[in-house]
């Protein structure tokens, strides 16, 4: 029923962020996507053209880009999903995944109110972590101007959204603050399951990192 629909919507989204250089670009779209659209497949209660939809639009217009106005990428979604004559209620729902799906800070909750959200929280999350998620990280910090490292500055566990929206930190700093922590609130199963060696390698990378700058690894 949905399928043109969701067709255009990739096509759209595609156009959008072919050359993004942040890290947000289609290929993680495409991704979260695809491993959203697998996790609708093992659960029943969630409505898969919903699930789609919202892993194809969460990252249209992210507030990290849009001087922290976490409404701008609702309204993006609203504004596309009109333009092609989508039911309301279909729209409120995606709406409402893009305003629930970021990261606040460690100490910030954000529970999930749909299944659906769920899903593209999960599948974005596990784009987070990972091989892919060091390589996204560095590409966000390269992006920002921000250093690799600087051990004089120990990370923070955010405990507010405002003050994660602030951070300006080295990148390994991040791993910190959010990356290693995600293995620990995804909600389905299947995506705990593959977080486990995606964490393990974050951890794995981190401590030969950390060696390298320190030059242990020379005297060895
Ligand atoms: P979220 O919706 O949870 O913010 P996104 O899908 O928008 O997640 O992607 C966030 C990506 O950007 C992640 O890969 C993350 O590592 C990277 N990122 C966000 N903030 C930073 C930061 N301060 N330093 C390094 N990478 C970052
Ligand atoms: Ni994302």
């Amino acid at each position: 029923m949905k399928t043109d629909l969701i067709a255009r919507t990739a096509e759209f989204v595609r156009e959008k962020f072919l050359y993004e250089g942040s890290g947000h670009d289609w290929e993680h779209i495409r991704r979260v996507w695809q491993v959203a659209r697998a996790l609708a497949h093992d659960t029943p209660a969630a409505d898969p053209s919903i699930t789609e939809l919202g892993a194809l639009l969460h990252d249209v217009a992210d507030w990290k880009f849009h001087g922290g106005d976490e409404e701008a990428g609702p309204r993006a979604a609203r504004a596309w999903l009109v333009s092609q004559q989508a039911e309301e209620s279909v729209i409120q729902a995606v709406e409402t995944i893009i305003r629930e799906v970021s990261f606040k800070g460690v100490g910030v909750a954000t529970p999930m109110s749909t299944v659906e959200g769920q899903l593209v929280q999960d599948a974005d999350r596990l784009d987070a972590i990972g091989a892919i998620g060091v390589a996204r990280a560095f590409a966000y910090g390269g992006h920002k101007g921000r250093p690799l490292h600087d051990p004089t500055i120990a990370p923070v566990e955010h405990a507010t959204f405002a003050s994660y929206k602030q951070n300006v930190a080295p990148t390994i700093n991040h791993f910190y603050e959010k990356l290693l922590h995600l293995r620990e609130r995804l909600h389905t199963p299947a995506a705990r399951r593959v977080a486990e060696q995606r964490h393990a390698f974050m951890e794995t990378f981190l401590a030969q990192f950390l060696r390298e700058w320190e030059g242990e690894d020379l005297l060895a």
